[in-house]
């Protein structure tokens, strides 16, 4: 097995000299200052990497590819699948638009360490935008387009940004989704005030930036005018520790949590991680089909492609439908994409429509070398599927918005791992995986317990949350001493394998999409009609989980169950969005309760999933969980 021992090695070195390690990995990217330091430890649990390192992450994204000759290479192909327009950007060009851009927003008073807020579809205005706030050293905070007004006024709020990137719209397969009365109601309603608004004018929409000068007291500027007259912004050299971005995700409560990410330790685990997890590199394609809203947008359409000196796929279309279920395999034949990254509910979405996996001939995927898959358990039907359709292997990874990249993965770039089809595969170097129990105790291989990391987690991973370091302490480094929580729970196998088994709290995914129940539940339980409520994910075919609601009516209230279902759906879409897919609403007669007043949520997921369940002998009423069984059985009355 020598193949397997460089994988070995490797985690093996990385455990036995941390410091060491990822102090070499660090001259992987361009440096103002070298770190000569790798990890400072004096406020631990918060760790810092390469504290007294200094650099641009924009510059090493861009320049440093432009200053060793390479600025003629592919760094960005956009793909409309929406509008059937492509366009490939030079290093060069990419280079000029970005340096453009952060002059743009330095005009606007931008500087080191403000915050921009990025609300944009998939256009390469978004990459832009992104790489041009890193440019000046200052924050972004990139919010999906699904996300509905209230959402992004949370943000506001929590990011205090100077300004927001927006677009007059983005078109999904149904309908236009105009960005811009989103964008002023959310300044409306923030208690924060932001200076200005500039606008990516996209043709066909109804709206345009004058409808909305002034709104929540902002100005509102057009891209293009201001790019036009910008003087050209250099890189400003800042901390390896100063914030690159704050991306805000789901957490057990409404409130979102904002994940912030160092320049120099991402820049560096970026840059490992396209050779050593993915195998790519200068003059190879990598194309991620997620959205610039994730993390997995982030890391994998952004930086790692960018800083590694690749060509990055930037695909504004949906796995069906866009015309058909070819449009993954048009595009990876199109434009010669070399490693393909997708999330499961995409490849079942295709795999629905093509079950026989025609489209996949009608295209020369030739270089197509490997398929990973992210964002939840990669199920070993749709494994096995994509792995024939395509003729490739096929790599499941598991991980986090909190760890910005895999903590296990088949790392192809060191070896390609036997595949067990259900599993991650193996912790990545950096990462010490263990299954701890309720208690923090480790437990034997095969026992399913909480799956945590052993602090300090490797660069590229979580800083703190945004304005809070306390919260971080309390979400994720108190629960077991020494480690971080990942929130997920799961199994080691002899070898090392992990399986991810699902979440220990009320975090769903839906399509890949991290959602909180717990936001839902807010929403649901506003309406006049609702007494309480509570919102479980259960398990879907094609999306993995949905959500669904089980609602007790206030006394007396008079409501026929399709209105209040149409009302629920609207109150969940107008506040967290279209992406939370919300559809199900059971009236109930009650929920079941612990003696102390908490929802069995679990257990009502395991009922519907149809797994074992169990019911805590703390329970109020035994009588409430055995009338709600049937409703809650798959096939039961649910919508
Ligand atoms: N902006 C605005 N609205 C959006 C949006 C965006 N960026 N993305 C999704 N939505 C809306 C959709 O228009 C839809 O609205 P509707 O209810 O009015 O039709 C709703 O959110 C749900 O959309 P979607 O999640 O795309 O579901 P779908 O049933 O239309 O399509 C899939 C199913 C599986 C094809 C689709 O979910 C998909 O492509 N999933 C992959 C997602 C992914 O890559 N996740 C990984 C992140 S790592
Ligand atoms: P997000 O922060 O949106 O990337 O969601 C992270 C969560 O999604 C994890 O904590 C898991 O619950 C789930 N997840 C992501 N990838 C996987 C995977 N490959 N296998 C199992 N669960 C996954």
């Amino acid at each position: 097995m020598a193949e397997r021992d460089t994988y070995a090695r490797t985690y093996a070195r990385s455990t036995a000299d941390p410091e060491g390690f990822w102090l070499e990995a660090a001259s992987m990217v361009d440096w103002d200052v070298p770190p000569a330091l790798a990890l400072e430890s004096s406020a631990a649990p918060l760790y810092a990497w390469f504290p007294d390192g200094r650099l641009n992450t924009s510059y090493n994204a861009l320049d440093r590819h432009v200053a060793a000759g390479r600025g003629d290479a592919d760094a960005l192909i956009y793909d409309s699948a929406m509008l059937g327009v492509q366009r490939t950007y030079s290093y060069r060009e990419l280079l000029a638009e970005v340096e453009t851009f952060a002059g743009v927003l330095r005009g606007l008073g931008v500087e080191a360490g403000d915050r921009v807020i990025i609300y944009l579809p998939m256009i390469p205005e978004a990459v832009i935008a992104m790489l041009a706030t890193a440019r000046l050293g200052a924050v972004h905070s990139v919010v999906f387009g699904g996300f509905a007004p209230r959402e992004l006024a949370a943000r506001i709020d929590d990011a205090g940004p100077k300004v927001i990137v927006t677009a007059s719209g983005g078109v999904e397969p149904k309908r236009r989704v105009e960005y811009l009365p989103a964008v002023a109601e959310a300044l409306e309603t923030a208690g924060h005030r932001v200076d200005a608004v500039v606008v990516a004018e996209r043709k066909g929409f109804s709206s345009s930036r004058a409808d909305f000068n002034g709104a929540g007291g902002a100005s509102w500027q057009d891209w293009a005018e201001l790019a036009a007259a910008a003087e050209p912004a250099g890189p400003v050299s800042v901390a390896a520790g100063d914030p690159l971005y704050i991306l805000y995700t789901s957490g057990t409560t409404g409130s979102p949590k904002g994940v912030v990410r160092d320049n120099g330790s991402h820049a560096v685990a970026m840059a490992w991680s396209m050779s050593n997890i993915y195998g790519v590199g200068p003059g190879q394609v990598m194309w991620t089909a997620s959205d610039v809203g994730w993390v997995v947008g982030h890391s994998y359409i952004v930086y790692a492609p960018l800083i590694a000196g690749a060509a990055t796929v930037l695909y504004e279309g949906k796995p069906v439908g866009t015309p058909d279920a070819g449009a993954f395999w048009r595009v990876a034949a199109e434009h010669g994409v070399d490693v393909l990254f997708t999330a499961p509910t995409a490849l079942r979405a295709i795999r629905k429509a093509d079950p026989d996996a025609v489209e996949p001939g009608r295209y020369d995927l030739s270089r197509l070398r490997h398929l990973f898959s992210a964002g939840e358990r990669l199920d070993p039907a749709t494994l096995e599927w994509a792995g024939a359709a395509l003729d490739v292997p096929v790599f499941d990874h598991w991980w986090q918005t909190e760890t910005g990249w895999a903590i296990c993965a088949n790392p192809v770039g060191l070896d390609e791992l036997p595949v067990k089809p259900g599993s991650p595969t193996v912790p990545v170097p950096g990462f010490t995986v263990r299954i701890l129990d309720g208690a923090g105790a480790e437990v034997p291989p095969g026992m399913e317990g909480n799956i945590a990391l052993r602090l300090p987690l490797p660069p590229g991973t979580l800083r703190t949350l945004w304005g809070s370091d306390e919260r971080y302490r309390n979400a994720y480094l108190e629960v077991f001493e020494g480690y971080y929580a990942t929130g997920d729970s799961g199994y080691l196998d002899e070898d090392g394998y992990l399986y991810v088994m699902g979440r220990t709290d009320d975090v769903i995914n839906v399509s890949g999409h991290r959602l909180s129940t717990g936001a839902m539940e807010e929403a649901v339980g506003s309406h006049p009609a609702v007494a309480e409520c509570a919102v479980i994910g259960v398990a879907d075919p094609l999306k993995g989980q949905r959500p669904c609601a089980y609602v007790v009516l206030k006394s007396g209230a008079e409501t026929d169950a399709a209105q209040l279902q149409r009302e629920l759906v609207e109150r969940v879409r107008s506040r967290i969005g279209a992406v939370a897919d919300f559809k199900d609403v059971q009236v109930v007669d009650a929920l079941p309760k612990t003696r102390s007043g908490k929802v069995l949520r679990k257990t009502m997921r395991q009922i519907a999933d149809g797994v074992p369940h169990t019911v805590p002998s703390t329970i109020e009423d035994p009588a409430v969980i055995e009338a709600l069984t049937p409703l809650l059985r798959p096939g039961g009355s649910r919508g």
